[in-house]
């Protein structure tokens, strides 16, 4: 197994290009099984979650092809995958698949609204908390699907095809979200979704649907109105910049020091979590190019923050700001809301010397004057990313087994770091 070794102490200097979302792309390859048109995505990140879910989607029968590179192409530009969902040849999505990427469980939607039935495994554990799939559930019983669970897998059926209805979550939802938009795009009648999730990559993925022939007002937005079609076309659509990859580089900046250009980060995407940057004493300015983001000389700045849906801080930032606040000159509180054991990081923070106290949903984090390497481990993508900060900043070496981790959200995560000067290498094997 691959771990990265860092040493820290360097002030980041340069220019990191960032890639297109993990969190879209997932969802827009997975709308490829709504049409049997070819759908050609851009921008997409080169990353195992991208790949482990084209073979998923290769199992229903999806052919994917990756463009290759083409006159102009820098090292860093996103790839491009034609994906045709021509036949469907199994609606089964099998246990050892999902059970590796949760985000699988979302081909039920289309698989059920357009074959009319979708036999798709229960995701099963997740490091991060329970992840129940019942508001999911929930959205596609409002469709008209029929529902059975058997032998851990859901039954997902609609002979006659899905129906509009009304979805009202309870709690905001981005998986239920997903699901909701994709199964009413081809439902008969309206729907209304009541308490929809906002986040970014909704929009993308609504903006690709409407671009594939589907009506959808209101993505985006809470309350969002669907008019069925009776089928969709192909398009070609391009992947929206990673918003949660830009601020993870911002508060890998603010840990270090130094000033750095995130090239093509739109700033509207994440303006809570720069909000907390500036509060914490970091410069940050929109440019035409992205982002340029700067420390020098002043420290950190201890802050109160709590995770909340869009346009909330996000929950997937929440482990990257804590290895700031690690060494911020006072104490700072964080609390997270979204998921009920996403605390994971704090143990392994620990490791560097920080001082962290956990009661129920709430850190608390007293700065320390210095960290220090230490070799350390995560459970998921986000958490072993804030190690990766951590380290940056640490006296002496690091080293970050399980990358596997990283390398499911990160693309290339330790040239571009290196690139602005960071000592940081992977040690293969
Ligand atoms: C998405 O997960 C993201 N994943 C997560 O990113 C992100 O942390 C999360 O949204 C919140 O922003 C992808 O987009 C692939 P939810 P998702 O449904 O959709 C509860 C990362 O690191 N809930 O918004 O699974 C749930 O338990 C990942 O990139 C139910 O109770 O999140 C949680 O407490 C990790 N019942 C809350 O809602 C349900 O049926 C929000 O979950 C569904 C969810």
């Amino acid at each position: 197994m691959d771990r990265i070794r860092i040493v820290g102490g360097q002030p980041l200097k340069g220019r990191i290009p960032i890639s297109g979302a993990k969190n879209a792309t997932l969802p827009l390859m997975i709308a490829s099984l709504l049409t049997d048109e070819p759908l050609v995505l851009e921008n997409v990140p080169r990353l195992a979650d991208v790949a482990l879910l084209q073979r998923i989607l290769g199992n229903h029968g999806v052919d994917v092809m990756v463009g290759g590179k083409r006159p102009g192409d820098g090292e860093y530009d996103g790839q491009t995958l034609h994906i045709s969902a021509k036949r469907i040849v199994d609606t089964t999505a099998p246990y050892d698949l999902v059970s590796r990427m949760r985000a699988s469980f979302w081909v039920i939607a289309p698989l059920v609204a357009r074959m009319g039935e979708a036999k798709v495994s229960l995701p099963g554990g997740c490091a991060i908390g329970t992840r129940p799939v019942d508001l999911l559930l929930m959205a596609l019983r409002n469709l008209g699907a029929e529902i059975e669970i058997d032998g851990g897998y859901v039954l997902a059926r609609a002979p006659h095809g899905l129906r509009g209805g009304e979805i009202v979550f309870p709690k905001v939802t981005v998986s239920g979200t997903h699901t909701a938009l994709m199964g009413a795009v081809l439902a008969k009648g309206a729907t209304v979704i009541e308490n929809a999730a906002c986040e970014p990559e909704i929009a993308d993925v609504a903006d690709c649907l409407v671009k594939m022939g589907a009506r959808i007002k209101g993505a985006g937005t809470p309350r969002i109105e669907i008019e069925g079609v009776a089928r969709l076309d192909g398009t070609r659509h391009r992947v929206l910049a990673d918003r949660i990859e830009t601020g993870t580089y911002a508060m890998a900046v603010a840990m270090t020091g130094g000033d750095v250009m995130l090239d093509g980060a739109r700033p509207e995407l994440l303006q809570a979590a720069l909000d907390v940057l500036v509060e914490a004493g970091v410069e940050i300015a929109a440019t035409n190019e992205g982002l340029r983001v700067q420390r020098n000389g002043a420290g950190i700045a201890p802050v109160t923050v709590t995770t909340a849906p869009f346009p909330g801080f996000p929950t997937d930032l929440q482990a990257q700001l804590m290895a700031l606040m690690t060494r911020a000159k006072g104490t700072s509180r964080i609390t997270e809301t979204i998921f009920e054991n996403r605390f994971m990081h704090v143990q392994e923070l620990a490791r560097f010397g920080a001082d962290i106290r956990l009661d129920g949903e709430t850190a608390t984090i007293a700065g320390v004057p210095r960290l220090k390497g230490a070799p350390v481990m995560a459970t998921d993508l986000r958490a072993s990313v804030s190690l990766v900060i951590a380290a940056l900043v640490a006296e002496g070496e690091t080293l970050v087994n399980r990358v596997y981790h990283l390398d499911r959200g990160f693309e290339r995560l330790e040239d571009k770091l290196s690139a602005c000067g960071a000592e940081i290498e992977r040690i293969s094997g």
